[in-house]
Formats: structure tokens, sequence, C-alpha cells
């Protein structure tokens, strides 16, 4: 399937996520159907510094091609010269995001800053296709700053200058995610650009994937939060195009969480990232019974092994109906409203 330049084939994504779309959500996300991951947002002057940490974050195994990686940037020339580093890794695009609302970013004038400058936008987008080598550049944002909406605007800016692809979170910077997506701008700019255009906001499972593309008309959709705990999204979104239903059994559900351990054993080594597993393990089963306890086991964990151990006694226990029933309606409202699900501090860290 062409998505513009890019040769994918699924037109779902998996969307960038700080701290959560490394290399083993990545990995399974794309064994699902993921027709595109992206690694999560690093500082363009981090890559043109060599800085350790940010190119550990943006570095991907030639096995997950196609694949994105995403840039923070202000100064056109320092976001160039990043690009043209990132061309020697061969990544399918290369990002820009005009969408992080976090308030350091802001301060620092990046990510949705950007979204209310848009000659620097402009001239950024341009530096990056300058320097791209062929490298399809995509930019992602939000419908505007604070209290209005300026998408159509910046969509044609970004087209202007040369970008292959634009990718719309249907929110506005100030919108927390409790406020509902307003997915008929995407159509405005569908209708508005030949680039191709890639609609994100609240696709939680296949049916909301199936209703964006048929709503707004965009070439792909870009996943977040749906995808987290549900790498599964990815195949239910390509059964269902098919009119087929796709459920997991409790049984895969587990061997994929085990996989994810195991990923993660092997990517970071070290147990400092047992809190990542502990993490991805608490949404793989959020949907089932015993989830509460199954946190508290998990809180206690000190190695891999315990947590492979916890999820196996876990899954013994949801065979015999040893736990009371969950409120899923409640599990969603704190999962969709609070986005970490019950790591606070994690959302510390993410939302500054
Ligand atoms: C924990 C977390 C981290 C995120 N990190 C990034 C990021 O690094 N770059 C980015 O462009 N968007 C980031 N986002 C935004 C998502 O890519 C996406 O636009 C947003 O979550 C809306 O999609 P959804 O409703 O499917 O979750 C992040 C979102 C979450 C929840």
């Amino acid at each position: 399937m062409q998505v513009g330049k890019l040769n994918v084939d699924s037109n779902a994504f998996l969307a960038p996520m700080a701290e959560i779309t490394d290399y083993a959500f990545r990995t399974i996300a794309k064994k699902y159907g993921a027709g595109l991951t992206f690694t999560q947002m690093v500082s363009a002057e981090g890559v043109i510094k060599n800085n350790f940490d940010t190119l550990r974050f943006l570095t991907f195994s030639r096995k997950e091609k196609p694949i994105g990686v995403q840039l923070l940037g202000k100064e056109p020339d320092i976001v160039g010269k990043a690009v043209a580093e990132l061309v020697r890794f061969n990544p399918d695009v290369i990002d820009l995001n005009c969408g992080c609302p976090v308030e350091k970013v802001y301060a620092n004038k990046m990510g949705a800053y950007l979204l209310t400058h848009p000659d620097e936008l402009g001239k950024i987008v341009k530096e990056m296709v300058k320097n791209s080598s062929g490298i399809p550049i995509s930019v992602k944002i939000r419908l505007g700053p604070k209290d209005r909406v300026n998408v159509l605007e910046n969509a044609k800016i970004i087209e202007d200058n040369g970008a292959s692809v634009i990718i719309i979170h249907a929110r506005k910077r100030a919108d927390r995610y409790d406020v509902d997506p307003e997915w008929e701008w995407i159509a405005k700019v569908k209708d508005q650009v030949k680039i191709p255009v890639v609609g994100n906001g609240s696709v939680f499972d296949a049916e909301d994937a199936i209703n964006m593309m048929n709503e707004t008309k965009c070439d792909a959709v870009l996943v977040g939060r749906g995808a987290l705990g549900n790498p599964f999204i990815f195949k239910q979104i390509e059964e269902l195009k098919k009119g087929n239903k796709y459920i997991p059994t409790i049984e895969e559900i587990k061997t994929v969480a085990i996989e994810h351990v195991e990923l993660l054993r092997r990517e970071q080594g070290f147990d400092v990232h047992l809190d990542r597993a502990k993490k991805n393990i608490i949404w793989y089963f959020k949907y089932q019974n015993g989830v509460e306890n199954l946190i508290s086991e998990l809180y206690s964990a000190t190695d891999f092994d315990r947590i492979k151990e916890i999820i196996n006694i876990h899954i013994e226990k949801l065979a015999t109906n040893y736990y009371p029933q969950i409120d899923v309606e409640e599990i969603n409202r704190k999962f969709n409203n609070r986005v970490l699900f019950w790591l606070a501090k994690e959302e510390e860290k993410v939302f500054g």
C-alpha cells in the first residue's frame, strides 16, 4: 500500500509516545500489523551533538522498517543538520513534532509553539526537506494553539514547503485527553491538500479506526493510547476492513505480554527497566478481572523472571475464575482520562 512516497503494508500506524514506543513496543506492534511505527521524540540539537540518550532513543533495527523518527526543534539550521545526520540511519520517515504541549517544550519554542509561528514552521520544514536526501518528511501537528483552530493555514505551509505527509492530532494545544477530538478538521485538511493526511485522536478500537477513515477520508490512522497493552488493534483494524472480527485469546495475550518482557530485557538489559515492563503488563491485562491484584503483585517484583512468574500465576487464577468481576467502564474512564493508568509518577515525567 502506498501512502504518498511511503510503501506500507497497512495504513494503521503506531504513534510516537515518549517512554513507551521503544524497540520492544514497536516490534510487537509491527508483528500485529502496524504499517509504520515511530521512535519517540528526540531533540534535534541532541542529534547533532551526538548526545548518548538522544541517539539511544532513536536507534532502531533494520527489521523494524518501515519506521519513522521524530525531531523536536526550533532553529531551521539545527533541525536541517539533524535531518542530514539521520539520513545515515536510513529511516523511512523523518517527522517534525509540532504538537507537544508540555510547558517546558513550549517555553523553549518547540513542539506546539510552532503552531503559532508559521514562518518559523515553514523554514524548518523547508530545511528538513532540503537535507533529507529524498526521505519523506512528515509534520505532526495539532488543530491549533490554545483556543483557536489554524490547522488549515499550517497544513498549507507544511505542504508548500515540501513535506510529504501531514499527521493531525485533532485536538488543540490546550485540550487535555478528556476533550473529544474534532475529526472534522482532518476531513477539511484532506480536502485542501494533495499530500497524504494521517488522522490521529482517540482511536481506541478497530471500529474507531474505520469510522475515522470513512468520516475524514484520511489516508491512514495513527494509534496512540489505543495500542497500550493492545498491539492487537492493528490486526483488528485490518481484519475489520475485510469484515472479520479478531479477538485475541487470553493465552495469546499472555504469550505476547511475556514476549514483551523478554524484548525489554534484551533491549534494556538491566533491572532499571523493570518499571517499563510492569507498566506494559498492567496495560495488557487491564480489561481482565483481578487487575488491581496484578498491580500489587507486580509492585514488589525485583526481576524479569519474577514478572513472568506473576503473569503465569495470574493466568492460572483467571482460568479458575478466582477474581471478582471488574467494572470495565470504570477502568476505561481512568485509562482514557489519566492516560497513563495508575502511574501518576510516569505521567508527571512525560507531561512535565
Ligand atoms: C505517554 C504519551 C507520550 C507521548 N509522546 C509523544 C511524542 O514523543 N511525540 C508525539 O508527537 N506525540 C506524543 N504523544 C501524543 C501521541 O502521539 C498522540 O498524538 C496522542 O496520544 C493522541 O492519540 P491517541 O488519542 O490515539 O492517544 C504522546 C502521548 C502519550 C499518551
